[in-house]
């Protein structure tokens, strides 16, 4: 067999050889065909491979060099990537049968039909390729993790957990790590479940009018998406769409993924934007068709940061950039600065940091066992595909998840999941044989269902984007002060909705710099609406967090009874003192469930007051809503007390007012509504249905 490096070697006395550049291509083209097909490996080879990888990410970047030399890179990405992805891009309609053995070329390509007994995150067609498959999948079943008597580890180890209290090594280890990774990283993936910002059906109704909506700290796509998919189909306004986002790394995705789902066929351009979204690593073709979208999209990014892009027949995307996005989109059309090997090294670096395992077996603890290993796949692999689905042909990185330098750009706990409602996941899911075990694959049906009907909007309702790179009070001024007439955005443009995430939160721009800047900028009328959350307060905040409360305060032990009757925990009778000793160890595990029935309302109301919330309201003629109908933003925040969701409304007579997570109080229960946050809705539905 030839070496990788050896059929390099060929094609580079071919190239100079060749005198046109169709020759050219064709023959470079053969030889990626021809590579791609004998060098697949799963990503778990690959990482532990390194000799080979090494090999691999040498010819990789002499490939790159090579066509860079012959002028070949601009006519490759224009001409041949989209011949060759019509025939690459398929997207899964149903989960498929499990039998797949790479080593032993063998895939079964029929229908799943029945769920492995053990697990139920796999399915076959038929008793003959679950037996043939027993001997891999055996890992899997049996895995550590999935065993009912698995327990986080520092029960195992007999010692308090890292992220509680102690004074030991690992504890400050962890400290330093959550400053360092997990508060400054980039949040590339929402971590709180999308919404649909307008909810036509149930506020304005009026579907012939035009809308204008601001995302100013917009975070990923999925509210955008959420909004849009959340028109009644007989829309016939335009909709005009703001989408601010200082970070610049969100803002390239941000104009990366909306450029795919333009794409002329929606299934493709939804695929592709699904895996480029949340896949760490991405098929060949996959990647090729990022990097060319990428590349049409720096095609219409002028020096002075302006973009103007036609997305699709009837949708635009417009703006203005900062610099630092030009040089990212570079960055992802590089391939020769990082290759397949060193991306799955630093991935799995920070996924699995050491001193990161007790805050994972923190959430693991909540979970059942399928679920458990079901993350920890995720963990380990990063890609979005229905459990033990082939994935061997993922083994280029997804550029647009690393840094230039190829850092993995967000913390350890990141998760495709958060974004998105878990009881929603599931049903989309179970509609393509995915079983309620396999998260992953539920989530790549919800998703690709998600991003289809998106994509498919994008060409028929008339949708503007104006996106911008600033600080979300900055954006304000330069809108007031007619400085983004220019991108499409005048003066005297008013929001019907303007959507600010958490940063009225007080370590961003806080409640009333928010108000202040935003307030001004709403349209009059009943609906016109600013959004918001609130993530952090509930530690600057006494009575904010459930540790403020006394674990001796019969409002405590009222709780525990409570989840002890609803089986969320084991209940303590004929304790002796191992189990005593293990439950006081899981605490930390059970207080996400706590953290549900804890009522901090009171705390909040004194956390806006101390806020100015009060005097900026007045001032800004807002009003404070706490309508659960409005917006259906109370599914957010009806557990997860931690968070807190306010509707600003411009009207000021006559509406009700809505805290809808603070109406948790305590001996209503919460399960008879629908939980937000995914870790504890999720939770709790899985463990229920
Ligand atoms: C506040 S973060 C928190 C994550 C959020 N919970 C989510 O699910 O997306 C959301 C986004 O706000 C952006 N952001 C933070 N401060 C901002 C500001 N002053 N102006 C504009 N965007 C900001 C961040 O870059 C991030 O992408
Ligand atoms: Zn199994
Ligand atoms: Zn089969």
């Amino acid at each position: 067999m030839t070496s990788p490096l050896d059929k390099l070697d060929a094609l580079e006395k071919e190239l100079s050889r060749l005198s046109t550049a169709e020759d050219k291509l064709n023959s470079v083209t053969a030889y990626l065909r021809d590579t791609r097909d004998s060098s697949r490996r799963i990503i778990h080879d690959i990482r532990t491979e390194t000799s080979e990888t090494d090999d691999e990410a040498k010819t990789g970047k002499r490939l790159t060099m090579l066509m860079r030399q012959h002028g070949l890179l601009e006519a490759y990405a224009e001409l041949q990537i989209p011949k060759m992805l019509s025939e690459a891009v398929k997207p899964l309609e149903n989960v498929l049968c499990a039998n797949v053995d790479i080593t032993n070329g063998r895939i079964c390509q029929e229908e799943g039909k029945q769920a492995c007994g053990g697990c139920k995150l796999v399915l076959y067609c038929s008793k003959t390729c679950q037996t043939q498959h027993w001997r891999l999948h055996k890992n899997d079943c049996k895995d550590p993790i999935r065993s009912p008597n698995w327990k986080p580890a520092w029960i195992v180890e007999k010692r308090s957990p890292t992220f509680m209290s102690g004074n030991n090594t690992l504890n400050e280890r962890w400290q330093n790590d959550v400053d360092r990774i997990a508060l400054t990283r980039a949040h590339l993936w929402g971590n709180i479940p999308a919404y649909d910002v307008l909810a036509l059906a149930r506020n304005e109704t009026v579907l012939g009018k035009d809308y204008n909506v601001a995302f100013v700290a917009s975070g990923d796509l999925r509210n955008v998406v959420f909004t849009v998919n959340g028109l009644p189909e007989e829309f016939s306004g335009r909709l005009t769409i703001i989408l601010n986002d200082r970070d610049s790394h969100v803002t390239l995705r941000n104009i990366l993924l909306l450029s795919l789902l333009g794409l002329p066929d929606v299934n493709s351009a939804a695929e592709l934007a699904l895996h480029a979204w949340y896949s760490v690593f991405l098929p060949m073709e996959y990647a090729a068709q990022v990097s060319h979208a990428g590349f049409r999209a720096l095609q219409d990014l002028k020096v002075d940061g302006s973009i103007h892009m036609q997305l699709s027949p009837t949708s635009t995307l417009a703006g203005q950039v900062s610099d630092d996005i030009r040089s990212h989109f570079l960055a992802c059309l590089d391939d020769t600065s990082f290759g397949m090997g060193e991306a799955a090294r630093e991935y799995e670096r920070v996924r699995f940091a050491p001193s990161r395992v007790d805050r994972h077996h923190r959430w693991y603890g909540r979970l059942e066992p399928s679920h458990r290993l079901a993350c920890l796949e995720y963990r380990r692999f990063g890609l979005v595909l229905p459990f033990g689905a082939k994935n061997d042909h993922f083994n280029m990185p997804n550029r647009t998840l690393f840094s230039s330098d190829g850092c993995w750009l967000q913390n350890d706990l990141a998760n495709p999941l958060d974004g998105w409602n878990a009881k929603s996941i599931v049903e989309a899911g179970r509609k393509h044989g995915a079983s309620r075990a396999d998260l992953y694959g539920c989530l790549y049906f919800f998703l690709s269902e998600q991003l289809r009907v998106f994509a498919r909007r994008l060409r028929k309702f008339r949708i503007s984007f104006h996106i911008f790179n600033r600080d979300a009070s900055d954006l304000s001024k330069a809108i007031r002060a007619g400085n983004l007439a220019s991108y499409g955005v005048p003066s005297t443009i008013r929001f019907d909705r303007v959507d600010v995430s958490n940063i009225m939160d007080a370590e961003y721009v806080g409640i009333p710099r928010i108000v202040t800047f935003w307030g001004p900028l709403l349209a009059t009328g009943q609906h016109a609406t600013l959004l918001g959350y609130f993530m952090n307060w509930v530690n600057r905040q006494k009575g904010g967090n459930i540790n403020s409360l006394d674990p001796k305060a019969s409002e405590y032990s009222g709780m525990m009874e409570g989840l002890e009757d609803e089986g969320k925990i084991p209940r303590l009778t004929n304790r002796s003192l191992a189990t005593a000793q293990e439950y006081a160890g899981m605490i930390g595990v059970y207080m996400g469930f706590l953290m549900t029935k804890y009522d901090n309302s009171k705390a909040f109301q004194t956390y806006l007051d101390k806020h100015g919330m009060a005097e900026v309201l007045q001032k800004a003629q807002l009003k404070l809503l706490y309508d659960n109908e409005l917006h259906n933003i109370s599914e957010l925040a009806a557990v997860w007390v931690v968070l807190r969701v306010i509707c600003l409304n411009s009207q000021t007579v006559n509406r009700g007012i809505l805290m809808p997570a603070s109406t948790n109080s305590y001996g209503q229960s919460v399960s008879s509504r629908l939980y937000g946050r995914n870790l504890v809705e999720g939770l709790d539905y899985f463990v229920q249905s």
